[in-house]
């Protein structure tokens, strides 16, 4: 058939995929993903490899330029975000004006799409170069609106930390630092939240990206649609499920640990409670990042000498659903998110702000994923749909009504 022809002729074909379960947005060369098999590789790289011996700026270039970069790239690099870490004094009356109780997700995005109004240049980037002083741009901004947000929420004043630490060691500092004591920077704590980061950064089309890549279609900006993608991350069935994982995990734990009955609650279709943090739409046999971040929960505990009790329980949860066969059959496993918060909590982050380091991790893979859409010059993101309202009808007066 010849598709065009039959598009002018007809109107087109149009086919229904709801969740898009089979249906390719784009083609991409940044993330390679094989849910059946489990594999994950940035740009080749094995995800494995990346957590273990790469650092998440080398990622984030990786990600964004397809290559690792050589220390003198990265150097560069790294200075150029340095140079764009202050926002305008203006933002801080912005943040000023949320409440205190407000979600970290919902000023997060308000703030980035914010920034916008402070870098009108950011806006309509076209070149190469242009696209790189946003990236720059949003890449130093973002962390300092991460820690701030907390920061604000916990009544610390607000602060820029040392910018000749490590982008993640900054962040760490910019979080923590307590005006009466000195920053000490931990180096299992950095490594750790290295790991989570890279272990985020990206993740082929899934909900916030694909919407990072359909609001950027329209020219609209890096950083409105880094601040659509927050918004879509916000949501429990996406990365706000490690936030809503380890609540699920503490109300087991004051229900006397009862596992069992939990998993009777998600196995019942007409209980809404799904086990948070299992199931993913494209891996069916395990997440490999899920692999190593149970790995590493266990080693950053002990370094840290933390003893938490919802570690257990999450691992007596995902043993009872791997030998469930409600779980087995809809093949659901444990997902990035299962044991990522028990890693944030050991390392001192509340719960509320562990969707905002998701995002902070996700960010490279946002931008990579929108320049990527801009240099191969995509169309404009526009799904048809199929119509199934009424048919004509004729108007009626109000008084008729
Ligand atoms: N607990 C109980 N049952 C589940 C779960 C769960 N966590 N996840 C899926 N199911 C069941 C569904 O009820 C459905 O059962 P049915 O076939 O009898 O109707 C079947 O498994 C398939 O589920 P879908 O919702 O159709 O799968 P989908 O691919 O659309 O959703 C998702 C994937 C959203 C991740 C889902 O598994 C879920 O809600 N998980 C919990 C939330 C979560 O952890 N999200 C984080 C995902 S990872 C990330 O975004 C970073």
């Amino acid at each position: 058939i010849d598709i065009k022809s039959l598009r002018a002729d007809t109107g087109g074909v149009t086919t229904i995929d709801p969740g898009f379960k089979n249906t390719g947005s784009c083609e991409s060369a940044i993330t390679f993903l094989n849910g059946e098999e489990g594999i994950l590789r940035y740009r080749g790289y094995a995800i494995e490899e990346l957590a273990e011996k790469a650092d998440f700026l080398e990622v984030a270039y990786l990600l964004i330029f397809g290559e690792l970069p050589s220390a003198e790239k990265l150097l560069k690099f790294h200075n150029d975000i340095r140079a764009q870490s202050r926002v305008d004094e203006d933002v801080k009356k912005i943040l000023d004006g949320f409440p205190k109780s407000a979600h970290p997700m919902g000023v997060l995005s308000s703030l980035t799409s914010a920034l916008v109004a402070f870098n009108p240049s950011s806006v309509n980037v076209d070149s190469e170069e242009e696209m790189y002083n946003a990236i720059v741009r949003i890449l130093g901004k973002f962390p300092v609106l991460t820690a701030w947000t907390y920061r604000k929420r916990a009544g610390l004043p607000l602060d820029y930390g040392d910018a000749s630490l490590g982008y993640v060691d900054n962040f760490l500092k910019m979080m923590f630092k307590h005006p009466n004591d000195e920053y000490k920077s931990n180096e299992v704590v950095v490594d750790a939240l290295d790991k989570l980061l890279i272990l985020h950064a990206d993740h082929e089309q899934n909900c916030s990206t694909s919407t990072v890549r359909i609001v950027g279609s329209s020219h609209a900006g890096l950083f409105v649609s880094i601040s659509a993608g927050i918004a879509a991350l916000w949501g429990p069935l996406h990365g706000g499920a490690n936030q809503a994982v380890i609540e699920m995990l503490e109300a087991i734990k004051d229900d006397d640990g009862d596992t069992k009955k939990y998993m009777a609650k998600a196995k019942d279709k007409s209980d809404p409670f799904r086990l948070m943090g299992f199931g993913h739409r494209v891996y069916k046999n395990f997440d490999p990042r899920a692999r190593i971040i149970k790995k590493a929960a266990d080693e950053v505990l002990a370094d840290l000498g933390v003893e938490d009790p919802v570690l257990d329980i999450a691992k007596g949860l995902e043993k009872e659903a791997l030998e469930d066969p409600y779980f087995v059959d809809r093949k659901l496993y444990p997902n990035v998110d299962f044991y990522s918060g028990i890693i944030y909590r050991a390392m001192g982050i509340p719960v509320e702000m562990f969707t905002p380091m998701f995002a902070l991790g996700r960010l490279p893979g946002w931008i990579a994923q929108w320049r990527e859409m801009r240099l191969r010059k995509e169309p404009i993101g526009r799904p048809r749909q199929v119509y199934i309202g009424e048919n004509l009808r004729k108007f009626k007066d109000i008084e008729n009504r």
